[in-house]
C-alpha cells in the first residue's frame, strides 16, 4: 500500500516487522525495520530504490497495483546493497530495458551480485540531473563510503526532498512513517545505534560530506531515508546531529564490558563500577557482561562513552573468545578520542591484561596505566586497585 509523502511523491516500501538481524548476524534488529522505496509521478514516472529480495514479489504486486509497470520511465538505484536492490532482478524481468540511474561503482556492485551486464545502466555523478517534467528535476549527489563506495543520494527540486538512502536511517519499523509522529526515544536511540554500528567507521567522510551538502544551500524540506522514518519535521536536525556524531562524539559516560569464567573478573567489574560511581556520581555508568549482552547495543553505549573498561580472565594464554570477538568488532568501528582501562583474573600465566591492552590500543583507544591483574579470586588489595582505574578514566 502506498503512502503519500508530498505532492506526487509516495512511499512504497516494506515495513519489516519480523526482521531480527541484518548484515548476517552483525546487527541486531529489535524494533523491526523497513526498506523504503519511493514512487514519483510527474510527467515522468520514477522509482527510487526497491526492497530486499524476500519481499520482491509483494513489492512488485504493490507497485503494479499503483502504476502500470510499463509506464515507469526509469529507476534510480541510490545504492546496490541487496536490501535496496533485491527486487530489481524480478522487476526488470517484467520491464527489461528500463533505464537505471546509478553511480559507476553501483554498476560494479549490481553486476557482481546479479550478473546482468545487459541492464540499461546510466552512470551519474555529483551534480548530474535529469528532468522529470512539471518543472522538476532530480539531482544526484555521490555519497561515497556512506556507507559503500557506490552510495548516492538524489534530490528532488521544487518539492525539496532529499532521498538519502542509508544515510540518516534507522532500523526501526514505524507504520506512522514520519519523524514527528513516532516515539522520539525509540527513534533517536535507533538512529544513534545505526550511526554507531554502521557509519562510525566513516565519520571523517560523514563530516566532509555534510559540510559539502550544507555548502550547497539546498532547501531541504524532507529527508526520505531508505530505512525507518522520513524526517519532515526539522529535517536538518538529524543532519546537524550526524555532524556532531562524526567528530569523536562522547558524553559523560563510562562503559564497563567484561566476561568472566568463575566470577572473579565479574567481581572486579562491579568494584570498578562502584568506584567510578563513588568518585564521579554525575557520570553515567553502564556495565555489561559481553557474552550475555547484545553487542550492537553495547557498542551504542561505547559510542556515548568517554572511556571504557574492559575485562577478561586469562584462558589459553590469551582472553575469552567472547571478549576477543567483541574487540574485533570494536576495532572495526574506529572509535576515536576515548580512554580505556583493562582488568582480569588468572590462575596460572596471566596474559589477559596484556592482550587486552594491545587490542584496545590497536582499536584506537588511549589505554591508561592502572590495571588490575588478579591471581585467583580478588582479595582486598586487588579490589582496592579499582580506585586507581576509576581515577584514571573519570
Ligand atoms: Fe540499507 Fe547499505 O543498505
Amino acid at each position: 500500500m502506498k503512502k503519500h509523502i508530498k505532492n506526487n511523491v509516495y512511499w512504497l516500501g516494506k515495513l519489516d516487522w519480523e526482521l531480527d538481524r541484518f548484515h548476517g548476524d552483525d546487527y541486531s534488529i529489535i524494533n523491526g525495520s523497513s526498506q523504503n522505496s519511493y514512487l514519483i509521478r510527474e510527467e515522468k514516472t520514477v522509482l527510487i530504490d526497491t526492497v530486499w529480495k524476500p519481499h520482491a514479489e509483494e513489492f512488485i504486486n504493490n507497485l503494479q497495483s499503483e502504476v502500470d509497470l510499463k509506464s515507469i520511465d526509469f529507476i534510480v538505484v541510490n545504492h546496490g546493497e541487496v536490501d535496496h536492490s533485491g527486487a530489481l532482478p524480478a522487476l526488470l524481468e517484467k520491464i527489461p530495458g528500463v533505464p537505471l540511474y546509478c553511480t559507476a561503482n553501483a554498476v560494479k556492485s549490481l553486476t557482481g551480485q546479479y550478473h546482468h551486464p545487459e541492464w540499461n545502466f546510466n552512470v551519474v555523478k555529483t551534480g548530474d540531473s535529469i528532468e522529470i517534467g512539471n518543472g522538476k528535476k532530480l539531482v544526484f549527489v555521490e555519497m561515497r563510503m556512506l556507507h559503500w563506495p557506490d552510495s548516492m543520494a538524489t534530490y528532488l527540486t521544487e518539492d525539496n526532498i532529499l532521498f538519502s538512502n542509508d544515510a540518516f536511517g534507522q532500523h526501526f519499523a514505524a507504520d506512522e512513517l514520519f519523524n514527528d509522529k513516532t516515539d522520539q526515544c525509540l527513534l533517536w536511540h535507533e538512529a544513534m545505534k545505526y550511526y554507531a554500528n554502521i557509519l562510525n567507521p566513516f565519520s571523517p567522510l560523514v563530516k566532509k560530506k555534510i559540510e559539502e551538502i550544507l555548502a550547497l544551500n539546498l532547501q531541504i524540506d524532507i529527508i526520505a531515508t531508505s530505512h525507518g522514518v522520513i524526517w519532515r519535521q526539522d529535517p536538518l536536525k538529524i543532519v546537524n546531529t550526524y555532524y556532531e556524531w562524526s567528530q569523536d562524539y562522547k558524553e559523560d559516560q563510562i562503559t564497563i564490558a567484561y566476561d568472566t569464567m568463575w566470577d572473579g573478573t565479574m567481581q572486579l567489574a562491579h568494584k570498578i563500577g562502584e568506584e567510578i560511581s563513588r568518585l564521579a556520581p554525575e557520570t553515567k555508568l553502564k556495565l555489561f557482561n559481553i557474552s550475555k549482552s547484545d553487542k550492537n547495543e553495547v557498542m551504542t553505549e561505547v559510542f556515548k562513552s568517554k572511556a571504557i573498561v574492559v575485562g577478561s580472565p586469562t584462558v589459553g594464554q590469551s582472553i575469552l573468545s567472547s571478549v576477543g570477538g567483541w574487540l574485533e568488532f570494536l576495532k572495526e568501528l574506529k572509535f576515536r578520542g576515548k580512554k580505556a582501562a583493562v582488568f582480569g583474573c588468572y590462575g596460572w600465566s596471566g596474559e589477559s591484561t596484556k592482550v587486552l591492552r594491545e587490542k584496545l590500543t590497536e582499536a584506537g583507544f588511549e589505554v591508561v596505566e592502572p590495571e588490575i591483574k588478579c591471581q585467583w579470586n580478588p582479595d582486598t588489595e586487588d579490589l582496592d586497585k579499582a580506585t586507581l582505574i576509576a581515577e584514571a578514566v573519570i
